[in-house]
């Protein structure tokens, strides 16, 4: 009699509602359906590393699936570059096939976004029969049409956008409102059209802020006088904008200590560091109104996930287990309309799903008269 083959599951990156819903439908299936084992590792690839794990039965399944966060744990590392204090990193990936050999992994099922998809490559590449589920808010994981944890996150944004309309009229005020999205403006742009607001600034528009003010001062005119801006974190001045191209080019053309220096300047450019705060105040300056500013940050990512969530990560989870008992392995599951399909983990790792310039949101919202900073 041979023993029953095992299912290794970890979530990795910034968790997002749905991980769990997700982790269930992969271990349900695969114990139901095909009677294998299924184990998770803790804290993501970290976990994997140090082989902490846990054995994950029917009844852990349970009850977990309108849990928000991850029963696993989560971390953000590079299994590739292991960070080891003062700039030295380690390639970590040959300890990691070891321990899954060490538990004879019938495949891997890595939970995550960009980053994961990137370290789960790495280990396909080594020879690890890895699969993953694309998960973010941030909505932004190429090949697949959707993430789960981003109807979530535009769900809690939108009940927030919603929130400040009242507050915003009552005193005529400018409301500037950061939404996460990492460098997509999917989460800003959803959320923005959803909520009614009258601005949305997202990174693939660098924005003009005389051409934000001028669209406020039109709508004080015409007789409104709040106006609501949704900025996404990553957005960005068409000035920042010239001048990370600038820093880019003189870094990729730069070596050493001054390479460092200028991807050091890069960073905080993009880190927007108090981004949103300037913003509010050059808006007050130039429209005479003033401002507030709100940042959701992590609440949009926290609590239980949405319907559409938990059944877009149980299709997921579900068809993963279908994969591999198949055989498939260095693939992402992705969602296709109803359906899935599995995508080569070496077309998408790497590769950011931006909003495209001709996208229908947002010929939508400049249909609807909302300023994209443009
Ligand atoms: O990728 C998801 C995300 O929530 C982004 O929207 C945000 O930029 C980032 O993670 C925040 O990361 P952290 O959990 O490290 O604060």
């Amino acid at each position: 009699m041979t023993a029953p083959r095992t299912v290794g599951i970890l979530t990795a990156g910034g968790d997002s509602p749905g991980l769990n819903a997700a982790i269930r439908a992969v271990g349900k299936s695969a114990q139901r359906a095909y009677g294998m084992h299924v184990i998770g590792f803790h804290d993501g690839f970290l976990g994997l590393m140090q082989n902490r794990f846990t054995r994950l039965s029917s009844d852990d399944l349970s009850g977990i699936l309108t849990r928000g966060g991850t029963i696993l744990g989560t971390s953000r590392v590079k299994v590739d570059k292991m960070d080891l204090g003062e700039g030295r990193t380690l390639d970590m990936t040959p300890v990691m096939r070891e321990v899954v050999e060490k538990h004879e992994l019938e495949a891997l099922v890595c939970l995550g976004g960009d980053g994961t998809m990137r370290n789960a490559l790495k280990l396909a590449e080594i020879g690890v029969r890895v699969l993953t589920i694309p998960k973010t808010i941030d909505n932004d994981v190429a090949g697949t049409d959707i993430t789960f944890g981003f109807d979530t996150a535009m769900t809690i944004a939108t009940e927030a956008v919603d929130r400040l309309h009242s507050t915003a009229h009552s005193h005529h005020r400018i409301m500037v409102v950061e939404l996460m999205g990492h460098t997509a403006g999917w989460l800003a742009l959803g959320a923005g059209i959803a909520a009614g607001a009258d601005v949305i600034l997202i990174p693939e528009i660098p924005y003009d802020v005389e051409a934000v003010a001028s669209s406020i001062a039109a709508r004080r005119a015409a007789g409104s006088s709040f106006s609501i801006v949704a900025v996404a974190e990553g957005a960005i001045s068409r000035q920042d904008a010239v001048r990370h191209a600038e820093l880019v080019e003189r870094k990729d053309a730069a070596t050493g200590e001054e390479r460092a220096e200028l991807k050091r300047q890069i960073k905080d450019l993009e880190r927007r560091v108090d981004g949103t705060a300037t913003l509010a105040s050059e808006l007050s300056e130039m429209t005479g109104l003033e401002s507030r500013v709100t940042i959701l940050g992590h609440v949009q990512r926290g609590g239980t996930p949405s319907p559409a969530d938990r059944l877009l990560a149980t299709r997921l989870g579900s068809a993963c287990a279908d994969y591999i008992a198949d055989g498939v392995h260095g693939v992402m599951v992705a969602s296709r309309g109803d359906t899935t399909e599995p995508v080569p983990l070496k077309e998408i790792a790497g590769v950011v799903k931006t909003v495209p310039l001709d996208h229908a949101w947002l010929s939508t919202a400049r249909h609807l008269g909302i300023a994209l900073g443009d």
